[in-house]
């Protein structure tokens, strides 16, 4: 008999018939997440759920799963999930990095361009009939070029930023979760040459911080208050990481201030709702959590979590494993 599996939301075609060709396929196909209840009710029986960032795997789901064995989730972030509870549980958890590190990448260029040089700013002022002409001084932006990028969190697709940075002539910092051992240069990079240097030197001296750490206990309003006053007054901040990691209420704060000259966001604390403060300001560009929109990557991410269902289904061992993340 061929395992039963939980999909919460339809993928690509590809990767449903991939699925179907070696499980009966239990599939949620409302634009909405299935609330708790529902996903509970719907889990019983299943040995995998295919899943995604608006559904929260937590432990009293986990515990009302008796049969499950694999949670395979479409994207790479897995702060939705009780990874450990699953663990003990025996219960594998996967994620898709890596399939989606260039769209993201380009996604978080395409934001630092925007907001520099205030490109959503002037499509709004042209659809407004509010363009009067071309003046020396109309509308000016920051130049990119012989400025610093900060990249707080440089793993996959944080380096994938910084590599991109060279294209625009700007040097680069980045901070880790882990202090530093003194300032080196970066031999841990994968191309693209950078220095790594404390959060608060990134903070202080860097005029595009971009954020790309997990979301954690460790990283939760990591950018709160107390950050956003150590950035410059001219700096640009940029997140396509979690809306979490950036405290929205002192952002609003920091913007309307003019503590720093703008932002681009493309995740919020509470998507999809988007806090007022922010939608009444010219200088902040919003996406609709478009990183991965890619249809390229898209495809790529549910064939990953499918293979990663269908191998532990079979006994195998999955391809991208997660493992539980030090608080
Ligand atoms: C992820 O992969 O975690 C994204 O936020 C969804 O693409």
């Amino acid at each position: 008999m061929k395992p039963a599996v939980l999909v919460t939301q339809r993928l690509p075609a590809a990767a449903m018939a991939q699925l179907a060709s070696g499980c009966t396929v239990d599939l949620h196909a409302g634009r909405d997440p299935l609330p708790p209840a529902e996903l509970r009710g719907r889990l019983q029986g299943k040995a995998g759920l295919v899943c995604l960032f608006q559904d929260t795997i937590d432990r009293r789901l986990l515990e009302a799963a008796p049969d499950l064995r694999v949670v395979a989730n479409v994207g790479v972030g897995y702060d939705h999930i009780d990874v450990a509870c699953a663990r003990s549980r025996g219960i594998v958890v996967t994620n898709t990095p890596d399939v989606l590190t260039a769209a993201v990448a380009e996604l978080t260029w395409g934001l630092i361009l925007a907001v520099s040089r205030r490109i959503a700013e002037g499509d709004r002022l042209i659809r407004a009939g509010r363009w009067q002409g071309w003046t020396l001084d109309f509308m000016l932006g920051a130049e990119l070029h012989g400025k610093q990028l900060g990249i707080v969190g440089p793993g996959r697709i944080g380096r994938a930023v910084a590599e991109r940075a060279a294209a625009f002539g700007m040097r680069v910092v980045a901070a880790g979760r882990e202090p530093p051992a003194g300032a080196s240069r970066g031999a841990d990079t994968a191309g693209g040459d950078w220095r790594r240097v404390l959060l608060d030197e990134l903070l202080v001296t860097s005029d595009v911080v971009s954020l790309h750490v997990p979301l954690s206990p460790g990283t939760r309003h990591l950018v709160d208050r107390r950050a956003l006053t150590r950035m410059k007054r001219t700096a640009l901040l940029i997140n396509t990481a979690r809306g979490a990691v950036v405290d929205e209420a002192a952002l609003v704060w920091a913007l309307q201030e003019r503590l720093i000259a703008g932002a681009a966001l493309d995740v919020y604390e509470r998507e999809p709702a988007v806090a007022q403060g922010l939608l009444a300001l010219e200088n902040v560009v919003l996406a609709p959590h478009l990183g991965s929109g890619t249809r390229e990557t898209r495809a790529a991410m549910a064939e990953l979590a499918v293979a990663n269902a269908l191998a532990v289904l079979g006994g195998k061992p999955p391809l991208t494993p997660v493992a539980p993340r030090e608080a």
